[in-house]
């Protein structure tokens, strides 16, 4: 049977990867819909080639450019936010792969669980923000979601090793990021060059840098709470520089089941994809006998303190991840903008949250209005030009 894909976010890391995938897949899988928010060349040449039905651009002010670019393409061109939703909700859509980085992805994917879509998620935020209104919506309407998380997807294939009530813990491997080996001094010092260098993975700049604080980390955490209906204390995470290792599930019986595979998002973005069927991909395979040895370590909390504060809002949930995720985002923009140092990331994440008063169970504006809320707060810290920041 075919498969029609909408991909948000075609044009990032994630976005080209899927493509890559999607054509090798054979013309079972057929690119229905793709989004861009501001590279339209790219999102114009993909078009060209995969000659999707719907196509949009989020950032408005780049639609008529696209119209100029597509020329007499047939394909419908939308725009706006709300053009990501509406192709999120096509009808003829069997799956929505969301790849958008940051909280902008929510409202796409929360009309796309409403319609009850299979939904193959990268994009990590909203499912921190708003994990348990994303996983009711989906399971109220028939709907499925794959993880693509390497991560989670690790846990996600583990986990069919055993019963829910049979699992004793989920551990999360992290590479460490590029600051792993760093001191506290070291880290005071650290550069956006030097932060925007992974030494495994290859992803866009705001995944790459939340893996330089171990926000990354943080979020992943709280994913699993949310994917696997898992309480934090049965979360854990382990430093395995390798990368082999993408996660493990721990069972009551002391069994650990582990998913190893090449640091290569193909694979679990083809899973996602193609589940619960595995076919033959374009990832390298692994030969064990080439990595030699495997290492894990407990991670540093002292030094990465964005990791601990990763559990407490796993622990804690409701509005103060809304928070935790706005102020890293406006931080992570700080950054690259130039306006801030590393070090402050976690500090202007602390600030908020302690400005912060949680509150569970709340609708999506009330969410909406937390996020506006913390990014606020981090601007307003900012232009109060505090001498502990900066
Ligand atoms: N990269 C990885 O290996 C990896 C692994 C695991 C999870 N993830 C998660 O997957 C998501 C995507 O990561 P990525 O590394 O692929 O990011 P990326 O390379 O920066 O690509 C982001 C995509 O989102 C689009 N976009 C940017 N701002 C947007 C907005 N405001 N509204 C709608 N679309 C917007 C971009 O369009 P333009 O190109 O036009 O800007 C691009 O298509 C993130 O949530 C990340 O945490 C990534």
């Amino acid at each position: 049977m075919e498969k029609k894909i909408a991909i948000l976010g075609s044009t990032g890391s994630i976005g080209t990867n899927a493509l890559r995938v999607i054509e090798s897949l054979g013309p079972e899988y057929q690119v229905f819909a793709l989004s861009a928010h501001s590279n339209i060349e790219l999102l114009a040449q993909q078009a060209k080639k995969y000659k999707p039905d719907f196509i949009a651009v989020t950032n408005p002010r780049f639609a008529q450019e696209l119209h100029d670019l597509i020329g007499d393409l047939d394909v419908e061109i939308l725009s706006g936010p709300e053009g990501l939703v509406q192709i999120a909700q096509l009808d003829d859509i069997d799956i929505v792969l969301a790849a958008v980085v940051g909280s902008a992805g929510l409202p796409a994917l929360l009309a796309a669980a409403e319609k009850g879509k299979k939904l193959a998620i990268a994009n990590k935020e909203p499912l921190v923000i708003a994990g348990q209104l994303l996983l009711e919506k989906t399971k109220k309407n028939g709907g499925s979601i794959i993880p693509v998380d390497s991560e989670h997807s690790a846990v996600f294939q583990a986990m069919q090793s055993g019963k829910h009530e049979e699992v004793h813990k989920i551990i999360l491997t992290a590479s460490g990021g590029p600051f792993r080996k760093f001191s506290l001094e070291d880290i005071e010092n650290a550069t956006l060059e030097q932060a925007l260098v992974h030494p495994v993975w290859d992803m866009g700049p705001k995944i790459t840098i939340d893996s330089a604080t171990m926000m990354n980390k943080a979020f992943e955490v709280i994913e699993a709470r949310w994917l696997f209906d898992m309480p934090s204390e049965k979360l854990d995470v382990l430093i395995h520089p390798e990368s082999i290792i993408h996660s493990l599930v721990e069972f009551v019986d002391g069994s650990i089941i582990a998913q190893m595979g090449v640091p290569d998002m193909c694979l679990p973005i083809q899973y996602a994809l193609t589940y619960p069927n595995r076919v033959p991909g374009i990832s390298r395979r692994l030969r064990l006998e080439e990595v030699g040895s495997l290492t894990f370590h407990k991670p540093n909390m002292e030094i990465f303190r964005a990791l601990r504060l990763g559990f407490e809002v796993a622990r804690i949930g409701g509005t103060t991840a809304v928070v935790f995720n706005a102020a890293n985002e406006a931080a992570v923009e700080e950054f690259m903008a130039g306006r801030i140092k590393f070090v402050n990331i976690v500090e202007l994440i602390e600030y908020c949250l302690n400005k912060h008063s949680n509150k569970n169970n709340v609708s999506l504006e009330e969410l909406l209005e937390t996020d506006i809320w913390a990014r606020k707060q981090v601007k307003k810290y900012l232009q109060s030009g505090n001498k502990s920041i900066i």
